[in-house]
């Protein structure tokens, strides 16, 4: 992806949206880029929990829009990768300083003065503000979607909601995927979604109990090597690679369980 302000946006709630920008955030540091990955749920405020990195906020970003610190002041770095940076939200229920004009502004700072290569932007559920403001400055979007009817529906309405700002790069990640629902064809298949939708697919991440475990303890799954070739921090490792413009073969899920076929049919090529 040529976007280096990527927002990561859903409409519904509860997809994965934080999970998969922390996740990617951390794959692409370790990859070598900088990045600062940006909180917009005010409010609820968890990318800074996910990461671990709770415990270092002192400002955040209202703190920023509302000129109480210097945008410098605001990003944290992390602790395990030199080059990963996070800019919380924060807590206050206010959500009037949220602007779109301000995030634009914190954006081009991060990219052309403070010399990151990417910013990952973690959207709220919705439409309304504060996805409006996590939009406003991005060039490029990952939709994540789970393979079920209501997500695949809010994903359409915020595909379009793109399309009319015209971010050009928007690609999909279908995540919690379960093989084994798919194969009984109580799951919609990846095609199914994709044929629907109508957008690039970047990546698949399995249902994988590290996530929730990872979550837990505040650090990544994308950034534990492990050696299961079907983990989801393997698929998150994967498509922060093809954001990067490598060409990654998608991950192929169990043969002796029996094959996704419409995996297979779909990325046979690859
Ligand atoms: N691939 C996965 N496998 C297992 N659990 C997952 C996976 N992806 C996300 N989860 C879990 O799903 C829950 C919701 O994830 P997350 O907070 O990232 O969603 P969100 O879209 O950011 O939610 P919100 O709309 O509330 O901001 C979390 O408990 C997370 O650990
Ligand atoms: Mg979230």
């Amino acid at each position: 992806m040529n976007a280096k302000a990527i927002v990561v946006t859903s409409g519904k709630g509860g997809v994965g949206k934080t999970t998969a920008t922390a996740n990617i955030g951390a794959a692409l540091a370790k990859l070598g880029e900088k990045v600062c990955v940006i909180d917009t749920d005010v409010g609820l405020r968890n990318l800074d929990v996910v990461m671990g990195l709770e415990g270092r906020v002192v400002f955040d970003l209202i703190d920023v829009f509302e000129g109480r610190c210097k945008l410098r002041q605001a990003v944290i770095r992390d602790k395990r990768v030199d080059s990963l940076y996070l800019l919380a939200a924060s807590q206050t229920k206010d959500k009037s300083s949220l602007s779109e004009h301000r995030m634009k502004e914190t954006v081009r700072q991060l990219l052309e003065e403070e010399g990151f290569d990417r910013v990952v932007i973690d959207s709220p559920a919705g439409i309304e503000t504060g996805f409006q403001t996590a939009a406003a400055a991005a060039t490029g979007a990952l939709v994540v979607v789970n393979p079920e009817v209501s997500s695949v529906r809010d994903a359409d309405r915020i595909i379009g909601l793109l399309e009319s700002r015209e971010i050009g790069e928007v690609r999909l990640i279908v995540n919690r995927l379960r093989p084994a629902m798919v194969r009984r064809g109580d799951m919609l298949e990846v095609d199914d979604v994709l044929e629907i939708l109508g957008v690039k697919l970047i990546g698949i991440v399995p249902e994988d109990e590290q996530i929730l475990i990872s979550t837990n303890v505040g650090n990544p799954a994308s950034l534990n090597s492990s050696s299961n070739k079907t983990s989801a921090s393997q698929a998150f490792r994967n498509i922060a690679r093809r954001i990067k413009g490598e060409e990654v073969a998608y991950l192929v899920f169990d043969e002796r369980r029996g094959f996704m076929a419409g995996l297979r049919k779909l990325f046979g090529g690859f």
